[in-house]
This record gives C-alpha cells, sequence and structure tokens, in this order.
C-alpha cells in the first residue's frame, strides 16, 4: 500500500510521542510508519481487533493495539467484541482462551508462541491428579492449554486466583500448574492447595538477593512482584499480582520509584503512559512474547496460514467454555 509522505510523517509524530518514552528515536518510528499505518488500515477494512498484552513491544502496544491488558482482561475483551476477527498479539494460550470464549469469531495469531506453564502440563496429568486427590477441585491457571482446561472445575488468572479459590465449595484444591503461584497463594487461605511442578522461565530469574540490593540502593521505591515469581521473593516484596494491579498500583501510589519482578514489557507501560514514575532494577524478557512482530501481525491480517487460524474440537470448547465461565461467575459475585 501507498502511503504519501505527509501521511507517514503524521504517523511517526504520532508514534514518536510514545516511544520515545521507551528509547525510540524518529528515523525508528519513521521506519515502521508505514507497517502501523498499513495495519490498521486493513484491521478497519477487514473488521477485526488487536488484542495485546502488556508483554508485547512498544511497536506493538502503541502502534496497532486495539486493546492493551493481562489475560483476564483481554479474555474479557474478546468476549465481548463485535469484530469478526480477533488478531491476539500474546502466547497462543491466550488466543485459545478467545476462542473458547468467542467461538464463532476468527481468532488468529501473529505468530506459534508457547508458554513453558502451558507447556508443563498435559490433560492426562490433569486426570491423574483427579485419581490420586479424588476429593479436591481442579482450580487451574488460565496460562495453560484448552484440552488443560476442558479438565478442569475452573480457571483463575493472576489477578483472581485467590477469589476462585476461596469461591470453590472444596477445601482441597489441586492447584495447576504454577509451583510458585500456589505457593504463594498458601498462606492466604485455609484450604489446602495440591500444586504442580510448572514454572515460569521468566519469573524464576527473580532472586530476593537482586530485591533486598534495589532495596538498599532506594529505599524509597516499592516492589511490586508478579505472583509467578518464587516465594522467597514476594516475601521481600511490597506487592504481588497480576500485571494489571501492578499497573493499578502503580498509578494509585504515592511513590514515585518501582521495581517491577515482571517481563521488561510492563516496564516499558510505565515509562510510556506514567512517564513521572521512575522504573529501577532489572526486568526479564519473555522468549515467547517477544516472537510476535509488527510484519507478522500484517501478514496474519492479509492472508493467514493455516496453522495461523486457532480452531479447536467443539467438545473441547464446551468443556473449556464451563470451566471459565465458572470463573467469569466467581470473580462477579
Ligand atoms: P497476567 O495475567 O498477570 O498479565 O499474566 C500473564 C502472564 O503470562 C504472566 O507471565
Ligand atoms: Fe509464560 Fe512466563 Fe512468558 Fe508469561 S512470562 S507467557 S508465564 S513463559
Amino acid at each position: 500500500m501507498n502511503f504519501t509522505d505527509q501521511e507517514i510523517a503524521k504517523e511517526s509524530t504520532r508514534l514518536f510521542e510514545k516511544l520515545q518514552h521507551v528509547g525510540w528515536s524518529e528515523p525508528d518510528c519513521q521506519l515502521i510508519a508505514p507497517l502501523t499505518l498499513e495495519i490498521n488500515q486493513l484491521k478497519k477494512k477487514r473488521n477485526a481487533v488487536i488484542l495485546a498484552h502488556s508483554y508485547q513491544t512498544p511497536d506493538i502496544m502503541y502502534g496497532v493495539a486495539d486493546y492493551l491488558g493481562d489475560s483476564y482482561a483481554l479474555s474479557m475483551r474478546a468476549r465481548e467484541t463485535t469484530a469478526n476477527i480477533i488478531v491476539f498479539s500474546s502466547v497462543y494460550f491466550m488466543a485459545e482462551t478467545a476462542k473458547i470464549l468467542n467461538p464463532q469469531k476468527t481468532v488468529l495469531v501473529p505468530a506459534i508462541a508457547g508458554c513453558s506453564l502451558a507447556d508443563s502440563i498435559t490433560a492426562d496429568d490433569v486426570r491423574g491428579l483427579r485419581k490420586a486427590h479424588s476429593n479436591a477441585a481442579v482450580v487451574t491457571y488460565i496460562n495453560t492449554t484448552a484440552e488443560v482446561k476442558a479438565e478442569s472445575d475452573v480457571v483463575c488468572t493472576s489477578g483472581n486466583a485467590l477469589k476462585i479459590i476461596e469461591g470453590m465449595r472444596e477445601n482441597e484444591i489441586i492447584f495447576i500448574p504454577d509451583e510458585f503461584m500456589a505457593k504463594n497463594l498458601q498462606p492466604l487461605t485455609k484450604k489446602k492447595l495440591t500444586p504442580w511442578k510448572g514454572r515460569c522461565i521468566v519469573h524464576e530469574e527473580f532472586s530476593s538477593e537482586a530485591v533486598k540490593e534495589i532495596r538498599q540502593e532506594y529505599p524509597q521505591a516499592k516492589i511490586l512482584a508478579h505472583s509467578e515469581c518464587a516465594p522467597s521473593v514476594i516475601k521481600e516484596a511490597d506487592m504481588m499480582g497480576s500485571t494489571e494491579q501492578m499497573l493499578r498500583y502503580v498509578d494509585t501510589s504515592d511513590a514515585d520509584v518501582f521495581m517491577l519482578a515482571t517481563e521488561c514489557g510492563l516496564s516499558d507501560r510505565v515509562r510510556t503512559e506514567k512517564p513521572g514514575k521512575k522504573i529501577v532494577g532489572s526486568c526479564a524478557l519473555c522468549p515467547y512474547m517477544k516472537k510476535i512482530m509488527l510484519k507478522d501481525i500484517l501478514q496474519c491480517l492479509q492472508s493467514p496460514r493455516p496453522e495461523q487460524i486457532v480452531e479447536l474440537p467443539k467438545d473441547i470448547i464446551k468443556k473449556a467454555q464451563k470451566a471459565l465461565n465458572k470463573m467469569i461467575k466467581i470473580v462477579s459475585l
């Protein structure tokens, strides 16, 4: 598609206003402007919506995304959208969740991106756990495949896990697949949680030593940690939660220095959207989330390859929908 110099200049200015906060130069923005223009034009023409997780790169988040959010907020957007096509700029399990919640839509993924948690457990494993703990309810973190969700009683996200656990009538809970999240939640509930051995390879990189160093160097800093971090990290943090809850904390806190023990995309969001707040310490990159690039979004909107169209068996959709709808019901109570 051909755009005029004036259109490209206007688009680069729009991009630069946002991306300068995360180190992009004006020439960088000029370079991607034709791409974001084309994606945004095609998006309108095809009645598509682009949902992007907060761990996506800033050119995607501020160039083409219609909505940014955590896994719960994006799932709700997918469920409610009136667009014909959902382009899910994130890891595969989130796109599958969109398909389960709104099966008549076409759901596209720009790249096939896994997740170490989703890869850590199979539907067979869940059936085995059920056999071994017959009185327990299966509470499954959303970072799992559709097949695993279909074997579960209820799904939860990092933002509502405790509410979901408390909302189940069973006192024994098989909490899968994030071992650290189960261990972080155990002291907050009287119910008995049986964990699985899944780990997030990104959040397990954070150490309590690194957090303590930041505390010493910046005593005024608030330290926020994602609930996928190790219990020793959570112990040192001022707050534990989902990416959305971490953003809200930054937004409403009087403090102006923060460490975010999570993926780097979230620090990019704070730097861009709340330039008055300072981020210290290091973040970690998710190799799965960072697989997705602007050019992939354009390609899948132009002509998706078969593997970029999310399709699921009807019985899996039906069973997984039940577990997701139960989460939505408990959240609304
Ligand atoms: P959130 O739902 O908190 O955004 O978490 C998703 C995720 O993959 C964290 O690693
Ligand atoms: Fe999965 Fe961890 Fe990446 Fe989130 S950050 S998508 S849990 S590997």
